[in-house]
């Protein structure tokens, strides 16, 4: 179903009325705030419950109540947040078994959030009773606009009601064949045969802890137990309130939880965003942001995303919590916007005087007014956002689409092996975005299993592990006309990490790309070996496979070692489609170079018609090209025609000069 509940750019962010009911003329100054800052929206109640709930059966709704009316009065939209997050005290002293259990057994005491078990039938009961509660006083409400649950879902639990969960999840995966797990966990190793699912217990280090089909399926189950404590809190709302849609913020590419299943339950895909400005490498953080705009705005066929939480300023749980220019903040703004985001919230509205965030980002500070520097950006941010409305709605078409595997990232994660100290999936996956990302080429980021059908131009880094289908997607794909890419241990393993026996790549995949991968090297800092592609050479960082063609053309061989002479990079024609095999792994040049003569040859074209430096973002969304600036100097456009500043509002033409951390968009 797709909700219209949003018809501008949401502007706001979390707001916790809640600290200040004590001094409810701070309420008042809030709307004033709100509106002078232009925001639109706010999000309530993330971390209320001891607030809504003081006592068990005790509600107090006053303090709500007067905030839904204000924010109406006030023209502010409403993200209403269940409480799951964090419970009362009273709860967790009374019904101890909704806390968490750590790995080494303990059950945890009541503090921070996030801290409760994923399975307590009787948390999940006292959840749908305030989340029902919370849909029959609110539903109709006309600020109400989306619900927010609970936040930021994480972590997992090793209770002994989770651990019986846990068994009931793999009989059921497992088609409760007992003999089915141990085939694939390949339990003859170290006498490991499960007689019995009673024998099984979650990994952990005092135990079980080098089956990798054994932690791939905990990753699993404690990633499903998340979405089904999800569907749980959902239940009421979905009854009392089906016209209003249900989100849960995503962080970043948490690995816990896989995003990629989780996202078909919610209606909005939503996240939070925090780049680490005061790193050294401020222009990876800037790529990663957009890349994980692009695979979430991705994941449910192209529907705009939300940028629900993001920091006005600085964080204050970075190492070291560096403050950015007001510039820096807006372009984060803009970079959201222009990739998929309808939104942009902040994480938070105003500062806190006590608590563990209180030296967190805020569009107001302690000094509770507007004549600061946070707040004046902020205002100014609201005033562009209003003039970019035009986009709200608008998707972004992609002919590229890089494979970024929830699961293959565990899998890689487990397995031992080769080059143990170095096997960054996220940062091979950035690596061959980049590419497009600096030529204003739309690329989404696909998980393997998605539909490919509607690419030019599909590339697998690191594609370790094959999910059931996945093969023979790739190999239709290929025979249907597609240009497939793939790396090093391209397809080792199956969904359990059972390596595929006869010869990789396995099945048809080696016709399909006309190599045998024989081993896989692992290469120590201190080794130089050299592969080349197209005449030039490239120094192998870490691992490469050893492959040899069967019938594949080689584009590229090594130098070095006892398999200087062996092909480093090939390509199949296969069906209507190229196979591309690219055996080493290489920190510099290699995947742009190799990028660039694909992009050549399947005449990808960037979204702008005109010419720009180097080091700039461009992107398309509806009618307005957006440029930004991340790198650290001024860089031009050069543009080919006359175009309308939306921002500024008039026409520009020729050479444009757009400063560090600037931006213009282009009508
Ligand atoms: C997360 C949470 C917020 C807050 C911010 C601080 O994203 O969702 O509640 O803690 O971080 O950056
Ligand atoms: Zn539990």
């Amino acid at each position: 179903m797709e909700f219209k509940n949003f018809d501008k750019i949401v502007y706001g962010g979390d707001y916790n009325p809640d600290q200040w009911i004590k001094t409810p003329e701070i309420w008042d100054e809030d709307m004033r705030l709100m509106k002078l800052a232009h925001l639109n929206n706010a999000s309530i109640g993330i971390f209320a419950w001891s607030v809504i709930e003081p006592e068990e059966g005790v509600y107090n709704f006053d303090w709500l109540d007067k905030i839904m009316d204000k924010c109406y009065e006030n023209g502010i939209d409403v993200i209403l947040a269940t409480p799951s997050g964090a419970r009362p005290a009273w709860l967790a002293k009374k019904y101890p078994e909704v806390l968490r259990v750590e790995e080494n057994g303990i059950r945890n005491e009541f503090g921070v959030r996030h801290n409760h078990c994923l399975t307590s039938p009787l948390y999940r009961e006292k959840v749908r009773e305030i989340n029902r509660i919370l849909a029959e006083r609110y539903g109709k409400h006309p600020a109400l606009k989306m619900w927010h649950i609970s936040n930021e879902y994480g972590g997992c639990c090793h209770c002994e009601l989770c651990q019986n969960a846990f068994r009931e999840w793999l009989k059921n995966y497992f088609d409760n064949d007992i003999e089915k797990l141990n085939d694939e966990w390949w339990t003859g190793f170290w006498a490991h045969h499960i007689n019995d699912w009673s024998e099984i217990t979650s990994p952990k280090y005092r135990g079980e802890n080098h089956v990798s089909g054994l932690k791939l399926a905990w990753q699993r189950f404690v990633s499903d137990s998340h979405i089904s404590f999800f569907e749980n809190e959902i239940a009421p709302l979905r009854e009392i309130t089906p016209d209003i849609p249900v989100t849960t913020n995503f962080m970043t590419l948490y690995e816990e939880i896989d995003y990629q299943k989780f996202s078909k339950y919610v209606d909005i895909v939503t996240w939070d965003n925090y780049p680490l400005w005061g790193r050294e490498d401020t222009e990876n953080e800037t790529i990663k942001a957009a890349f994980v705009h692009d695979h979430y705005r991705s994941l449910k066929n192209g529907q705009p995303i939300f940028m629900m939480e993001s920091t006005p300023s600085n964080a204050n749980w970075h190492p070291i919590n560096k403050l950015p220019p007001v510039e820096r903040t807006e372009l984060t703004s803009l970079q959201a916007v222009a990739y998929g985001s309808d939104s942009v919230q902040y994480f938070q509205f105003r500062k806190g005087r006590g608590g563990h965030e209180k030296y967190h980002g805020a569009v107001v500070d302690h000094v509770g007014n507007e004549n600061t520097r946070v707040f004046k950006g902020c205002a100014h941010i609201g005033e562009v956002l209003e003039k970019l409305g035009g986009v709200v709605g608008k998707r972004i078409d992609s002919k590229v689409a890089i494979i970024y595997d929830w699961e293959n990232n565990w899998g890689i994660k487990y397995y031992c092996g080769y080059n143990n100290e170095h096997r960054d999936y996220n940062a091979e996956c950035f690596k061959w975005y980049r590419p497009f990302y600096y030529r204003g080429i739309n690329c989404d980021i696909i998980p393997s299993t998605a539909d490919y059908s509607k690419y030019d131009l599909v590339i697998a880094p690191y594609l370790y592990m094959l999910k059931p289908g996945v093969k023979e997607k790739i190999t239709s794909y290929i025979e249907n006309g597609g240009y497939f890419v793939t790396t090093y241990l391209f397809g080792s393993v199956n969904e359990n990490d059972k390596v595929f026996f006869g010869g990789l790549p396995t099945g048809e995949l080696r016709k399909a790309f006309g190599v045998w991968a024989e081993e896989t090297d692992s290469i120590p800092p201190h080794i130089k070996e050299i592969a080349t592609y197209a005449n030039k050479e490239y120094e192998v960082n870490h691992i490469c496979d050893i492959i040899h063609t069967e019938g594949a053309e080689v584009l590229g061989t090594y130098k070095t070692d006892f398999y200087a002479g062996e092909p480093s990079v090939t390509v199949n024609s296969y069906g209507k489609g190229k196979a591309y095999y690219a055996a080493f792994r290489n920190d510099g040049d290699f995947a742009d170079d190799f990028c660039a003569s694909i992009i050549d040859e399947l005449s990808l074209k960037p979204c702008a018609s005109f010419k720009f430096d180097k080091g700039l973002a461009v992107r398309k969304r509806g009618d307005y090209t957006f440029v930004l600036n991340f790198s650290d100097e001024s860089k031009k456009v050069y543009l080919d025609k006359s175009y309308r500043d939306v921002i500024g509002g008039e026409e520009v033409s020729g050479e444009i000069k757009i400063d560090k951390d600037g931006y213009i968009v282009l009508a």
